[in-house]
Order: structure tokens, then C-alpha cells, then sequence
């Protein structure tokens, strides 16, 4: 597998170990130019330290990772946003004494640089519009830290979505999310996705996951196991396997 011009993100041979666990150990995929690729696996299986080290939080052992051609790997995450790709985590922090409003008003004005760098995208009424499709107008008022889980991740997703990125890295972004909501979240996503924001997500519900995803890879003990169409994925074994021995439900690869 070698990058393509249409490569945008192309990640090779990543390894990484905590002490004497090699929590990743040759892990090579590609996301393509306007593509929304799903990043799956059992609880442990490494997505998250995937997401840290491709968004520069983390440093890693081994291998590469090169975005629209220039290596990002151990680049540091203010040198990996100023590329463009902007991540939001699986327990977001928010400040104190920032309303919601104004967090979500400020996710442009503080990425003036990287919005520059990338094709401008203009929304009317952008900010009213991620506000109500989250449903959070009724603590709109509210200091940013004081919102549920659930209302966090909503909120930095928005936010990560103000930043224009030309790769958003999200995840588990419906995780404490109301199940009304999610179909939401896919439509929003959908729409800045058909603006050239590409996007790799994990995520666990797997409806999510096909109204999403245009293609995923799956992890399993640091190893990609899958590389599929959302529509497959509960048809191969290996998936499968995967996850036994965890509650395998009906649309949901959950653990
Ligand atoms: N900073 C860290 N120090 C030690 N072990 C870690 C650290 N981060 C992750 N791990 C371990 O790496 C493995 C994969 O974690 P993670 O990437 O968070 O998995 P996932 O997101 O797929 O649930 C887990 O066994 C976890 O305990
Ligand atoms: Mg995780």
C-alpha cells in the first residue's frame, strides 16, 4: 500500500509501546482526499493513541505520517493544526469562564491562521446553526465547563468544526450524545464533508458509523485487521472475532 496523489493522510508502520506494552504495532492505513473513514476496535485496542499520535499529542516509537505529502510524525500539535488537522478528544475539557456561545464564536477567531490556509467555507448564521442543531441553545448562557459529558462533546465538535480543518480527527463523538441528536450530527458532518473537510472517526455505534462512513479499518491488539465498507463489517470474521467475548448486539460493535 503506497500513498496516491488522492492520499491526504497516509500513515505508515506506526508503532508504539507504554513500558513493556506494545500498545501499537505496525499500523499503516490511508485516509483519502474528501473521505470520511471510521477508525473502529474493542475498548483497549488502541484508536485513541492512533488519534494522539497522528494529531501530534503523543510521540511515537516508529513509522510515519505524512499529510498532503510533508511528514507530521512527532511533529508537536501546534505544528500537526497548522497543517490542518484539528482532533477533539473522548473526554473533552472546557474553560470556565467562556460561555457556550462564545466557545463556539471563538473556534474561528482563535484558528485565523489555519482557516487562511485552508478553502474558506462560509456559513450564514454558522454559529446559530451548530448551536441549535446540538440543542444547545437552552445553556447557551452558561459557563462552557459547567455542561454535561454529553454537551461537551457536542460543543467540541462544533468547535473543532469552526476551525475549517482539511482533517478533523473526532473521537467517539456521539459517546454520552441523546440518540435524537446523533442523526443531527451526521447531517452536519455530512455538510462539511461535502465542503472538503475530510474526516477520520471513532466511534462505536454502528449506525452512526453507516450513515457516516464512507470506508473503515478496524484495530484489534494494535494491529489493522479490516479494511472495509461500513455495510461489511458485521460480515467479516475477523471483525467478528474481534469482539467476542464482548456483547456483540445487533448494530452495535460495542464493548
Ligand atoms: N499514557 C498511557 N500510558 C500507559 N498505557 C496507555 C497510555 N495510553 C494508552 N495506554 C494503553 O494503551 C492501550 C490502548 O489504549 P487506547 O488507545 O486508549 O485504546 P482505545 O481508544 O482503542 O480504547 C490500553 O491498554 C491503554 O491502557
Ligand atoms: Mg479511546
Amino acid at each position: 500500500m503506497s500513498g496516491t496523489a488522492e492520499t491526504l493522510l497516509e500513515v505508515r508502520n506506526l508503532s508504539r509501546h507504554f513500558g513493556a506494552h506494545q500498545v501499537l504495532g505496525d499500523v499503516s492505513f490511508d485516509l483519502r482526499r474528501g473521505e470520511i473513514l471510521g477508525l473502529l476496535g474493542p475498548n483497549g485496542s488502541g484508536k485513541s493513541t492512533v488519534l494522539n499520535i497522528v494529531s501530534g499529542f503523543l510521540a511515537a516509537n516508529g513509522g510515519s505520517i505524512g499529510l498532503n505529502g510533508r511528514p507530521i510524525v512527532n511533529a508537536g500539535p501546534e505544528n500537526v493544526t497548522a497543517a490542518g488537522l484539528v482532533r477533539t478528544f473522548q473526554l473533552p475539557s472546557m474553560p470556565r469562564r467562556m460561555t457556550v456561545r462564545e466557545v463556539v464564536q471563538a473556534g474561528d477567531a482563535t484558528t485565523a491562521t489555519l482557516a487562511s490556509a485552508t478553502r474558506p467555507l462560509r456559513f450564514d448564521n454558522e454559529v446559530d446553526e451548530l448551536i441549535a442543531a446540538f440543542n444547545l441553545g437552552p445553556v447557551a448562557g452558561l459557563p462552557a465547563s459547567s455542561l454535561s459529558g454529553g454537551q461537551k462533546k457536542l460543543l467540541s465538535v462544533a468547535v473543532a468544526l469552526r476551525c475549517r480543518p482539511r482533517i478533523l480527527c473526532l473521537d467517539e463523538p456521539t459517546a454520552g450524545v441523546h440518540p435524537n441528536l446523533r442523526a443531527e450530527m451526521v447531517r452536519i458532518l455530512r455538510r462539511y464533508n461535502a465542503e472538503g473537510v475530510a474526516m477520520l472517526v471513532v466511534e462505536h455505534d454502528m449506525l452512526f458509523i453507516r450513515d457516516l462512513c464512507h470506508r473503515c479499518v478496524v484495530l484489534d491488539r494494535g494491529e489493522i485487521i479490516a479494511d472495509c465498507a461500513p455495510a461489511s463489517l458485521e460480515d467479516n470474521p475477523r471483525v467478528v472475532e474481534a469482539y467476542l467475548g464482548k456483547a456483540v448486539e445487533k448494530g452495535k460493535l460495542a464493548s
